[in-house]
């Protein structure tokens, strides 16, 4: 199954632009996706993220099987009819979920049994199971399950993980194409290149992992408490191994300094709930740097957040009614500030892709950063 095109190399680095051809549309890349982990990008509503510009949404596997579950899900017919959301809809596993939320988790050769945070029932997800569960949630883009690890664990702990991520990757690819033979199922999987931060079980993860074949693959286990240094050497040693044609994908990230870190290594794909969950805690980013808007400093500033960003789709909200709505708690101030820090990650993808089709990703990169981070410190 190919479903990326290459549009654009940049002349000075790994950088590209293209196109993903998802059963929901195409969708242009360096592409962020919002994180709507229970079917819902938080306060955010559905025809705001489409005139945002946004075509591909990140919903979790771990959350929609526990509630609502899959009974309701597939009564309806998948999650974009449940949710009426028309375009594409990429589903994590629930490897890193179970790795990060659940209370209790055993991983065996059969699959990863966990407790639910919700209720403390007992589940098992299968990489088989994890396809199937995808599939009725109608996933345009599923990932395999997976062993997510953290940057404290050895050598030995690391392979064993890849061993298991590699296995299982095997029997979620033989079950993703039966899914395709038995009920048409049209959605892509996509492997996960886990390792930790061993440059040989880097190296080992991708043979491994491209051997199986995916239409896309992503890199896992990044973003999990590491020094950014160390996530961009992991990222410099690992992205150019993978196979040039097919979509890559940084999972979890996030911030602009890993995003474009990521794009510069030929990154096409990432997502981070970073952006909408800032913003609710009054965080906002700006050309200028991040700034925390519930600052008096902000008490009578009439001017909306960023000069160089349509931070409300042509509406005019001043930083000082911001501030006021979200010191007061009102829901108006999470929607408003959602909605900026959404375009302002638009705005970033889209203007990588500008430069990187006019040769200039690494100046583009270079100036923003520079005025980005001064206003941060
Ligand atoms: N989200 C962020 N990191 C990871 C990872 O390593 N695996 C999965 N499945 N999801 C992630």
């Amino acid at each position: 199954m190919k479903i990326f095109t290459i549009d654009a190399n940049d002349k000075n680095c790994a950088a590209r632009t293209g196109t993903l051809l998802l059963p929901h549309g195409p969708v242009s890349t360096p592409a962020f996706m919002p994180v709507g982990t229970a079917g819902t990008v938080k306060a955010v509503d559905h025809d705001q993220l489409h005139q945002m510009g946004y075509r591909l949404i990140l919903a979790n596997t771990y959350h929609l099987f526990l509630r609502p579950g899959m009974d309701t899900i597939g009564s309806f017919g998948g999650l974009h009819t449940f949710s009426s959301w028309n375009h594409n809809i990429l589903t994590d596993s629930g490897g890193y979920q179970i790795f990060s939320l659940a209370p209790f988790r055993k991983i065996t050769d059969e699959g990863a049994s966990f407790r639910s945070h919700l209720d403390g029932s007992r589940h098992l997800l299968t990489p088989e199971r994890t396809v199937d569960i995808q599939v009725t949630i109608g996933s345009d883009i599923q990932m395999v399950l997976d062993v997510c690890t953290g940057p404290e664990i050895d050598h030995r702990a690391a392979l064993e993980a890849l061993t298991t991520t590699t296995t299982w990757a095997a029997r979620a690819r033989r079950r993703w194409e039966e899914q395709q033979e038995e009920s048409g199922y049209a959605g892509a999987l996509f492997g996960i290149v886990q390792g930790n931060f061993f440059p040989d079980l880097r190296t080992q993860a991708v043979q491994r992992t491209e051997e199986l074949d995916f239409p896309g693959l992503a890199l896992g286990g990044l973003s999990v408490g590491e020094p950014f240094s160390t996530y961009c050497d992991i990222l410099a040693h690992t992205a150019p191994q993978l196979p040039r044609e097919k979509p890559r994908y940084v999972m979890g990230i996030g911030t602009p300094e890993y995003i474009l870190a990521a794009i510069e290594q030929g990154i096409d794909m990432f997502d981070c709930v970073f952006p909408t969950r800032a913003a609710r805690t009054g965080t906002l980013f700006t050309t200028d740097g991040r700034i925390n808007f519930k600052s008096a400093r902000y008490a009578r500033t009439m001017d909306s957040p960023d000069r160089q960003i349509d931070s409300f789709g042509g509406r005019q909200y001043s930083l000082g009614y911001l501030r006021h709505l979200t010191k007061s708690n009102e829901i108006l101030g999470c929607m408003l500030a959602a909605q900026h820090n959404l375009r302002f990650m638009k705005w970033l993808v889209d203007q990588s892709a500008r430069a990187i089709r006019e040769g200039t990703f690494l100046s583009f990169k270079k100036d923003f950063l520079e005025r980005y981070t001064e206003g941060t410190k």
